[in-house]
């Protein structure tokens, strides 16, 4: 069992943004159902580029599932991570394309708060709750300034966070939640998976692990669980309004989900926030 005091460490932090990176197949087939956040970001690539044109960047690129339909839009993209295995699955990925599509991506390992200037590019992607993965102000103005300094003024900068829901925060760190069964993509071997957090206030993290007990037809355990941790910082919009304006980005829109509906703050029915700042 799991026990609140395990939690919090700045090592328990760093492993919950690394750990759920390290198998990119069980990655893509978590999230294989995930789509409204890739049409919000393929449409503002669209529109931003009848501006100007210029190199996406897509910052935290993960195993490429922007960056591929990115890239088959006719963008050139450079994906940015620092996770080994994503980034092997996002090569892959593009070997598999044409000689002309491939030629249009370039893919950097490098740290989200320290990689080296790119560009100039017109727009910078940080999809899927990258960001909050910064875990402190001074993190995410690290990252803000890379991002700044590869973007040509009055290029944008999208990206989105999960919001807190203070009901689902509180739920009890001991108990197993949403719980599922389901075949490994590669291996074929079946697994439980069950989840928990805990949520710290005082530094705005939220620690996440998630389980994945091996089970054999019947369902009954066979070998050892394996717990994969995953932490997330807490963002308000105020916040990031007030980060944005002390990294030379103004902000231009916040929607609560990748619909474009406006955002509705705590008392509404928000989904994710989705911010798009302009490079000034
Ligand atoms: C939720 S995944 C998103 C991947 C991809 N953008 C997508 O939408 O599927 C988060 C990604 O952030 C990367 N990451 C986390 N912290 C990072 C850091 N400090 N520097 C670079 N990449 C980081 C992880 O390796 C992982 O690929």
């Amino acid at each position: 069992m799991t026990k609140r005091r395990d939690r919090g460490s700045r090592a328990e932090a760093e492993a919950g943004c690394r750990e759920h990176f390290v198998d990119a197949p069980l990655y893509d087939y978590e999230y294989r159902h995930r789509r409204a956040d890739l049409n919000f970001y393929r449409q503002l690539a669209r529109n931003r580029m009848e501006f100007a044109a210029g190199p996406i960047l897509d910052l935290a690129c993960g195993s490429g599932r922007l960056l591929l339909p990115l890239v088959r839009d006719g963008h050139q993209v450079i994906g940015i991570d620092r996770a080994p295995e994503m980034l092997a699955a996002a090569a892959r990925r593009i070997r598999r394309l044409s000689a002309s599509r491939r030629a249009r991506c370039t893919l950097v390992r490098a740290d989200l708060r320290a990689f080296a200037t790119l560009g100039p590019a017109t727009l910078a992607i940080c999809a899927f709750h990258s960001v909050q993965h910064l875990h402190t102000d001074e993190d995410f103005l690290r990252f803000l300034a890379c991002a700044r300094t590869s973007l040509r003024q009055g290029g944008w900068l999208a990206f989105d966070v999960l919001p807190a829901d203070p009901a689902w925060l509180g739920r009890d760190p001991e108990r197993r939640w949403g719980r599922t069964t389901f075949r490994h993509p590669s291996t074929k071997q079946r697994f439980v998976y069950t989840s928990n957090h805990v949520y710290d206030p005082a530094a705005r993290l939220l620690h996440m692990r998630l389980y994945y007990q091996p089970v054999d037809d019947e369902g009954r355990p066979r070998g050892e669980e394996r717990t994969v941790r995953l932490c997330h910082r807490q963002f308000a919009p105020d916040e990031i309004r007030r980060l944005l304006g002390l990294a030379s980005f103004r902000l231009v829109e916040v929607f609560g989900g990748f619909d474009g509906r406006p955002l509705a703050g705590a008392a509404g029915s928000d989904d994710e926030h989705v911010y798009v700042a302009v490079a000034v």
